[in-house]
């Protein structure tokens, strides 16, 4: 299956009418067709398809064909919409999804692309110089949402066929009718949308398992492909500092969409390059997949949340197993979570925790703590009483650390 998004920074330059036409040629070859009309509150797929499956190999999800009247979808609706057009893809399994798109970059590409694994996107402009400056603007974006995804533009409405330079290849170029009469726009210029058929057949397939979605992580991302994607690869440095005084720099590809799924990947993708010379950190490799969900579940929708070290052999500042503090969890592209680890903020200098060292603590379960004593230091942490941290130490089995000198520790700081 090929996921085709087609977009402009503009409106009225003819993503829609190009989509439509598109997929007419690939159901006549045969194609399986399935449209979804993300322009959610200004649909007009339905001017071009009046029903959910007009004809042979094409299926449509449009807002135009669901509502009459002029919509607003608010942001939880906008999932749902999103969500029922997966669920039909799902059953229909087509060959192409194509997925016109409102213009500008909005708050449903943001939710669109957290969703979808792309093959292609087609910019759509018109030979003028605002259109095509609208597209190197918005191509970044794309880039860092999709990752490798191939690009290309197709200039609608030409009354020329000069070449015009663009960043990205040229596909097609579409005349312009007369009168905007749209009508035989398809008979007029079919060798131009057959450039574009022939170029999209070739961009690379994704899986529909890589469509599904729970709890409304994106479980799309896939780190190999992050890995092949060579050139459009960034990394991010982790700097990890270790008690024993060694310092190590884990240099890890920037994942973006991170799931609870796509955690095993993580680990794979760490284990599988190491002989090509990659950092990776044995803590990474050990952390497992249901701690790492709950953290990532636990600050679903949250910048901050409590927490409780559990162990602490990455920091060079001592931490107490038990102790609380609140943190803010290390994202990537804002709304989505990068490995999930905590950044955690002392009087004495800035934490990184892995999610095996570290345990959400739920307000009411911190405040119960705070009953029970835990006493609150200058710089907002809240230490146990020390039969809680061995309690807490015990409960813990082999996953939790303490220090040998603890109580040292712990003394100075009551101090
Ligand atoms: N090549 C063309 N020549 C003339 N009119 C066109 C052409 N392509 C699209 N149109 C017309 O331009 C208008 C906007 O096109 P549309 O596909 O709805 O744009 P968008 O989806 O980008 O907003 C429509 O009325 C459409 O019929
Ligand atoms: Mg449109």
């Amino acid at each position: 299956m090929k996921a085709i998004i087609v977009y402009s920074g503009k409106g009225g330059v003819g993503k829609t009418t190009t989509t439509a036409n598109i997929a007419r040629l690939l159901a006549q070859k045969g194609h399986k067709v399935f449209i979804i009309d993300a322009d959610i509150n200004t649909p007009s797929m339905n001017t071009e398809f009046d029903s959910e499956h007009p004809q042979k190999n094409i299926w449509v999800h449009s807002s135009g064909n669901m509502f009459d009247k002029f919509i607003y979808l608010e942001k939880s609706m906008v999932r749902q919409y999103l969500e029922q057009a997966k669920k039909k893809l799902q059953q229909i399994n087509p060959d192409f999804v194509l997925i016109d798109t409102p213009p500008s970059v909005t708050n449903v590409h943001i939710e669109l692309l957290s969703r979808v694994k792309v093959s292609y996107v087609l910019f759509v402009t018109q030979p003028t110089k605002l259109s095509s400056q609208d597209v190197m603007r918005t191509m970044d974006f794309f880039h860092e949402r999709c990752g490798k995804v191939k690009c290309g533009i197709v200039e609608n409405m030409c009354y020329d066929t000069d070449e015009r330079l663009y960043p990205i290849k040229l596909v097609a170029q579409i005349p312009m009718q007369d009168k905007m009469n749209t009508d035989s726009l398809l008979t007029n210029a079919e060798a131009e949308f057959q450039k574009i058929v022939d170029e999209i057949i070739v961009s690379e397939s994704v899986v529909l398992e890589e469509y599904s979605t729970k709890n409304g992580y994106d479980e799309s991302f896939d780190i190999t492909d992050m890995y092949r994607a060579g050139s459009r690869r960034h990394y991010v440095a982790h700097e990890l500092k270790y008690d024993n005084g060694t310092e190590k720099t884990l240099n890890l590809p920037a994942p973006k969409f991170l799931s609870v799924r796509t955690w095993d990947k993580v680990r794979k993708y760490i284990n599988d390059y190491d002989e090509m010379g990659f950092h990776y950190d044995a803590r990474v490799q050990n952390c497992d997949t249901v701690r790492v969900g709950r953290t990532v579940n636990h600050f679903n929708g949250d910048e901050n949340a409590y927490f409780m070290v559990i162990n602490s052999p990455n920091t060079e500042i001592h931490l107490i197993t038990g102790e609380i503090g609140i943190c803010s969890l290390l994202t990537g592209q804002k709304g989505h979570f990068e490995l999930p680890r905590v950044s955690y903020q002392t009087s004495k200098g800035n934490v990184v925790l892995f999610p095996d060292e570290i345990m959400p603590v739920d307000m009411e379960l911190l405040q119960q703590q705070i009953n029970e004593g835990y006493i609150m230091l200058s710089d907002g942490r809240y230490l146990p009483p020390k039969e809680t941290v061995l309690q807490c130490y015990n409960a813990f089995g082999t996953r939790v650390g303490l220090f040998d000198n603890w109580e040292k520790i712990y003394d100075e700081w009551l101090k």
